[in-house]
């Protein structure tokens, strides 16, 4: 197709400068609220040029959706190249599908939110602001670790100073700008995309020392394996041979997909919880009744909600609701080998589709009332059309974590509302920030205080907090002057920025 014919083809923003096309756009602080309006000004399928001649099709039709994401059109390499250089080629979720599948009974043992809770405590006692953001990531950075690779990463006991959750924010924002515009990695002529690569060689070289741990005295005696039930997931990878003899996945797959774990599984995690307790916290009716649903679900002594106690459906609705309304994770980028016509649209050969959720989830062509916050509409259960709701992405290639993901934010956020009363500090809006994932733009700083106990004292934290009274309406601390910041998770919050 002629390139007029392509600048032609769909509407879409105007280019003011055609050597950069949209990108002073899309690369933009406030992108994902321009795809939200985009999609509304343009219709269902718009494009937008990343630079002169490379163009994004962004697909918002849940048919289209639908077929390309069932039928498994490819990636796009032209995008994911991109990422390549901090997760290479993560194969885990090919050809060990099924090995990779997380059950949530087998993982469940790993959720032991002590420290979370202890700097929570901590907080209360002490009536300090502390930055629930930074936690939240910190919290699913010790997930991971424990979960996938059996060790801790003592991520919330280093707090600012852990050197992973250092790492990974000076890499996420750049990457997603070179997952967009490729060129910009392999031409580093920005500073931020030259910390970017260092802070990558980096995190690649923990990997290294990861894999190499984990085969240290690999075999036995007798030479057999010695992948134990119980063993970890990045462990069994690593000792997994083929018939022959040899190691299924050598260094650098193993090194790719450690990567991935650490990118793929923290930061989606920690906003939606951090989205979530901000929705809850500003919409009072659905505090009540979330507090009331996990009050009746959750002993009053329990310290750490446990899988016999999360059938909380109502929570499910709102965490629904929370990734319907500003997803951390975009969506996914496809392209079709040759020209292909699906809904009466016909698809150009070799170009990235963006199959993105933040203009589909907010299409009022698809839902009622689509910019509000209402956990209601997930009352009859799923999405009404295929397609129109993806927050995991969609079809064979959607997120592997889903289930692991789910679970750990079900378990957080049940113990969290159930253990404290959250106010968010006077005059803090969540303002949200497309990086590698949608996050908070500037933290979430609260204070907290313990909740529903008539005589306070602290199992596992760290001593007596005082009297206080249960009801729901009571928000508890009356945040005076002489509050301290708690543990530098507020300065964490301002260096993330
Ligand atoms: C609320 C939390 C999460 C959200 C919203 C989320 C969202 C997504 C999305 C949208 C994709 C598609 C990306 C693409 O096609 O480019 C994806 C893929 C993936 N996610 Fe998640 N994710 C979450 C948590 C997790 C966790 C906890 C893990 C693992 C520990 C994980 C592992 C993966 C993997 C491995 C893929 C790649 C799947 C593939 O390409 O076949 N995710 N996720």
């Amino acid at each position: 197709m002629s390139y007029t014919r392509a600048r032609l083809q769909f509407p879409g923003p105007p280019v003011k400068n055609f050597l950069i096309g949209n990108l002073d756009q899309t690369m933009a602080d406030d992108v994902h609220e321009k795809w939200v309006q985009w999609n509304r000004e343009y219709g269902h399928v718009y494009q937008t040029w990343n630079g002169l001649f490379s163009r994004m099709i962004y697909i918002g039709d849940p048919r289209i959706i639908a077929e390309i994401a069932t039928s498994n059109w490819p990636k796009s390499a032209a995008q994911y190249d991109g990422f390549k250089p901090l997760d290479g080629d993560a194969l885990f979720i090919t050809s060990n599908h099924e090995k990779w599948r997380m059950q949530s009974k087998r993982l469940a043992p790993a959720f032991q939110p002590n420290n979370y809770m202890r700097q929570l405590d901590r907080a209360a006692q002490t009536n300090s602001v502390i930055d629930l953001s930074s936690l939240n990531i910190l919290l699913s950075l010790d997930f991971i670790g424990d979960i996938a690779f059996g060790t801790s990463f003592n991520a919330i006991n280093q707090g600012p100073d852990c050197r992973i959750a250092q790492l990974l924010e000076m890499i996420l924002p750049e990457l997603m700008k070179c997952g967009l515009f490729p060129l910009r990695q392999k031409i580093p002529i920005f500073k931020k995309t030259r910390i970017m690569n260092s802070a990558i060689t980096e995190l690649r070289n923990m990997a290294y020392d990861a894999v190499k741990d984990a085969r240290r005295g690999d075999l036995t005696e007798d030479g057999s394996s010695k992948i134990k039930p119980g063993k970890k997931i990045f462990e069994i990878l690593a000792l997994q041979r083929e018939e022959d003899g040899n190691y299924t996945f050598n260094s650098e797959e193993l090194c790719d997909n450690y990567v991935a774990f650490l990118v793929a599984g923290g930061d989606p995690t920690a906003h939606t919880m951090s989205f979530l307790v901000w929705q809850v916290l500003r919409n009072p009716a659905i505090y009540s009744q979330l507090r009331a649903e996990i009050d009746a679900s959750i002993p009053y002594d329990a310290e750490v909600a446990t899988l016999e106690h999360v059938k909380l459906p109502y929570l499910n609705m709102v965490l629904k609701e929370t990734l319907r309304f500003g997803s951390p994770g975009f969506g996914t980028f496809r392209i079709c080998t040759k020209d292909t016509t699906v809904a009466g649209v016909t698809l150009p050969a070799n170009t990235t589709l963006a199959l993105w959720n933040p203009a589909v989830h907010r299409d009022p062509r698809l839902w009622e009332n689509p910019d509000k916050f209402d956990p209601e509409r997930w009352r009859s259960g799923q999405a009404k059309l295929r397609g129109s709701y993806f927050p995991f992405s969609y079809g064979p290639r959607s997120c592997t974590g889903q289930g692991l993901a789910m679970l750990e934010m079900t378990l957080t956020l049940a113990t969290l509302f159930r253990r404290y009363d959250i106010t968010p500090e006077p005059g803090f809006e969540m303002e949200y920030l497309p990086s590698f994932t949608l996050k908070p733009k500037n933290g979430f700083p609260i204070r907290n205080a313990l909740y529903g106990l008539v005589t306070g004292q602290v199992k596992n934290g760290n001593g007596p907090i005082g009297t206080r009274k249960a009801s729901p309406n009571d928000r508890g601390v009356d945040p005076g002057p002489a509050a301290t910041r708690e543990s530098g998770f507020a300065e964490v919050a301002h260096n993330r920025q």
